[in-house]
């Protein structure tokens, strides 16, 4: 039998993933290897498409910074370049959608391993509309993290050869296990930001607005042509 604090702590976690289910957010898996620039094009989506860009590395370092009790643990794993246990970035993921209020979320960074995927699907109830992979080199990414400058105690050439065996080894297989279903959108991270991101607009932009886009593209032809012939 637990004690009370622990049964209160559980009684609060299942109103939040009922809370989660209720809202039925719109989320968007944003995957791709340390420095593919996830965070980056983020920062561009949501200017654009009106989500909320959710970065579980940035709510981790958070919550390490909060002093939670959690802290030392997850800083000596960031430090190490392992996954924290699922529980504990789903609850970070969980309260920060629900304190937001928006239902559109890009899901940066997560889920990184097998149990980070399933935990989240049978937690919340929620799977991804699709999921954004950035794919590029290790050779790139490392020049990228190298030069990052954000004083993070995990840019460092031990730590980032870490991080490169734990994409491979734990966080591909998870892009593939989606790609099995469709659901993966692979973008060639390794070209300038601003390349990268027309890649990206493509495809968040609505598809009516595309048929729009062709539309009006042929009705500008038939007046220009409609012009020249009324001219003649
Ligand atoms: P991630 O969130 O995937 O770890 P970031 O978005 O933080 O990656 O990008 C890592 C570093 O690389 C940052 O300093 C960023 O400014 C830079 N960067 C991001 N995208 C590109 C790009 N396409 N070309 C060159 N540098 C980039
Ligand atoms: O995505 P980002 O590079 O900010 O992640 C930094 C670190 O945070 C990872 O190397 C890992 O240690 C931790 N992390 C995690 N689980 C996630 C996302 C990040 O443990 N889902
Ligand atoms: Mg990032």
């Amino acid at each position: 039998m637990g004690s009370v604090v622990d049964d209160g702590k559980k009684e609060a976690l299942q109103e939040a993933h009922r809370s989660l289910a209720d809202l039925n957010p719109t989320v968007v898996f944003v995957l791709g290897g340390p420095g593919s620039g996830k965070g980056t094009q983020c920062a561009n989506i949501v200017e654009h498409f009106g989500f909320t860009h959710l970065s579980a590395g940035d709510l981790l370092r958070a919550e390490i910074k909060s002093g939670s009790e959690n802290g030392t643990m997850i800083s000596d794993m960031i430090k190490e370049g392992k996954i924290v246990p699922s529980e504990v970035t789903i609850k970070l993921l969980e309260r920060a959608m629900l304190e937001n209020g928006n239902d559109k979320f890009l899901i940066d960074g997560f889920p990184r391993n097998e149990e980070n995927r399933a935990a989240f699907e049978d937690v919340t109830k929620i799977g991804p509309s699709f999921v954004l992979y950035f794919d590029c080199s290790e050779e790139e990414m490392e020049r990228r993290l190298l030069s990052r400058n954000q004083g993070r105690e995990d840019d460092n050439i031990e730590t980032i050869r870490k991080r490169f065996k734990v994409f491979q080894e734990s966080s591909l297989p998870v892009i593939e296990y989606y790609n099995s279903k469709g659901k993966v959108r692979k973008i060639d991270a390794g070209r300038p930001i601003e390349e990268v991101y027309e890649s990206v607009k493509a495809i968040f932009a609505p598809k009516d607005e595309k048929v729009n886009g062709h539309r009006h593209t042929l009705m500008e032809c038939l007046i220009l042509f409609w012009m020249k012939w009324c001219k003649n």
